[in-house]
């Protein structure tokens, strides 16, 4: 599998300029997302982490902790590195990185047209579809 590293950071790491610039270039100019819904205050307490390929940085995701769950949200691999397996290397070691730290079930609301993408992650559909800004979503659970 294609090798990735992963950067975490947080909210007040001036590298975050980074995952606004990836938010805003795949959630509002691609998807169409508002602006105003790029961010919110989950940002501030979050881990964030960048995705790079060796070279350059390819995406970024936050990962949010609910008492023992831990929620991975934003995901986001920019147009030109998609279908390279970055998304799908991300998410192994994140698993790896989570349950190494006492974790053991990820979830996730995923954008309904991707979830596939999630199911390849072994992730597994639960409950009903439901809407969030405007695009059908349906929560994914992996547990490890
Ligand atoms: C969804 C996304 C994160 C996938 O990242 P990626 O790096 O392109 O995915 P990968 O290359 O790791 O794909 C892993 C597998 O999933 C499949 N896959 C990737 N995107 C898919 C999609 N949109 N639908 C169905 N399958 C998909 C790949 O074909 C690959 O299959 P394989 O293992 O059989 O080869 C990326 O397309 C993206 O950022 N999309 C826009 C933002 C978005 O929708 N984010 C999710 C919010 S819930």
């Amino acid at each position: 599998m294609i090798e990735i590293n992963l950067l975490k950071l947080n909210f007040h790491n001036k590298e975050f300029s980074h995952v606004r610039d990836i938010r805003e270039s795949v959630f509002h100019r691609e998807l169409g997302i508002s602006k105003k819904d790029l961010f919110d205050e989950q940002d501030e307490t979050c881990d964030h982490f960048l995705i790079f390929d060796g070279k350059q940085i390819v995406g970024s995701v936050r990962m949010r902790s609910i008492k023992k769950i831990i929620k991975l949200e934003r995901m986001a691999i920019l147009k030109d590195f998609r279908t390279k397996n970055y998304g799908k290397n991300c998410i192994l070691q994140l698993k790896e990185y989570y349950s190494k730290i006492g974790y053991s079930k990820i979830i996730l609301d995923s954008i309904y047209s991707v979830r596939n993408f999630y199911k390849k992650c072994d992730f597994i559909e639960e409950g009903e579809v439901f809407q969030r800004v405007g695009i059908d979503h349906i929560r994914m659970t992996l547990t490890f």
